[in-house]
């Protein structure tokens, strides 16, 4: 089975693994939508224990900057239109994962939401695999939970995949990916804080050698495994961990579009060549998502 938990087991290091393409498109959800109607995640709360309020106005620009910010930077992007009734549709990284192959080819895995309330968004995904000729494949009915994207981080242009097992994910859905692709090597790593509910929240992969990651989101065994991964890995500080540095996208390997005012990862981010992108997500993060959940690579 190609599914490891910890450095000790795993038999190869990321040069190991076959080569694929990167993905290079993002695929946005309007999010004419776009709500906080029920707590899913430790961010949706404000300190009182209310429901964060939406400025739906302020919404629409941060997630239309987002979109100018990518094809600013080259980057070819498709708009998924809205699906009245279902408030979270824009965090496009969810309802489904796409998997690049290394004959060239790639699939679309679509997810098992966690919460009834996104169960909606799956089908939206899967026209839009159909559109693009991509493959699509489904979870075997006993896996209970897939969120697709925002527990699935392709490492850049390997094989090789690092897969959140938590609240949203659970191992047996890398199981059927495993039995899928026995080719592929995944990396599993156990999630435990809840402020980082998904992985893409606590790793953002840049390059084959580069990562940032939240240390507090992983186990000892975990950080060991995603440092090897990973030759240079930026540890976020805390405060900007929580300003969701951590879920920042590169989808070319030098830009870095993440939340604006994390200035110690973007000051990283310098020194090692890349180019950090501030956007403003705030709205977004009200219901716990920034710049990579708001999209899906593709
Ligand atoms: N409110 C959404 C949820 O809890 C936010 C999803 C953010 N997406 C992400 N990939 N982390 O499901």
């Amino acid at each position: 089975m190609p599914i490891y938990n910890s450095l000790e087991t795993w038999p190869r290091r990321a040069a190991d693994c076959r080569q694929t393409p990167r993905l290079g498109r993002v695929l946005m959800a309007d999010p004419a939508a776009f709500d906080v109607v029920d707590a899913q995640n430790a961010h949706m709360r404000d300190a009182a224990g209310e429901l964060n309020i939406i400025n739906k106005k302020r919404a629409r620009e941060q997630w239309e900057s987002l979109a100018a910010a990518y094809r600013r930077a080259g980057i070819d992007v498709s708009i998924l239109d809205a699906e009245p009734g279902l408030p979270d549709f824009c965090f496009a990284a969810n309802p489904s994962f796409v998997l690049p192959l290394p004959d060239g080819g790639r699939e679309m895995w679509l997810s098992k939401m966690a919460h009834a309330s996104r169960r909606g968004e799956v089908a939206a995904h899967a026209a839009f695999a159909r559109k693009n000729n991509i493959n699509i494949r489904e979870m075997p009915a006993h896996v209970p939970r897939f969120e697709g994207t925002g527990d699935a981080m392709l490492h850049p242009g390997r094989f090789l995949l690092h897969a959140g097992v938590g609240p949203r994910s659970t191992r047996a859905a890398w199981d059927a990916l495993a039995d899928a692709h026995p080719d592929l090597d995944i990396l599993i790593y156990q999630l435990h804080d809840e402020r980082f509910y998904h992985l893409d929240t606590a790793l953002a992969p840049l390059d084959e050698n580069t990562a940032l990651i939240v240390p507090q989101a992983f186990d000892g065994r975990g950080l060991k495994l995603i440092k090897s991964a990973f030759a240079s890995a930026f540890e976020i500080p805390i405060a900007e961990s929580l300003q969701f540095a951590g879920n920042a996208h590169c989808p070319d390997g030098r830009h870095v579009i993440l939340q604006k005012g994390c200035v110690e990862t973007e000051r990283w981010l310098r020194s090692r060549g890349f180019e950090p992108v501030p956007v403003e997500t705030g709205e977004f993060i009200k219901s716990g998502g920034s710049v990579f959940c708001l999209k899906l690579a593709w």
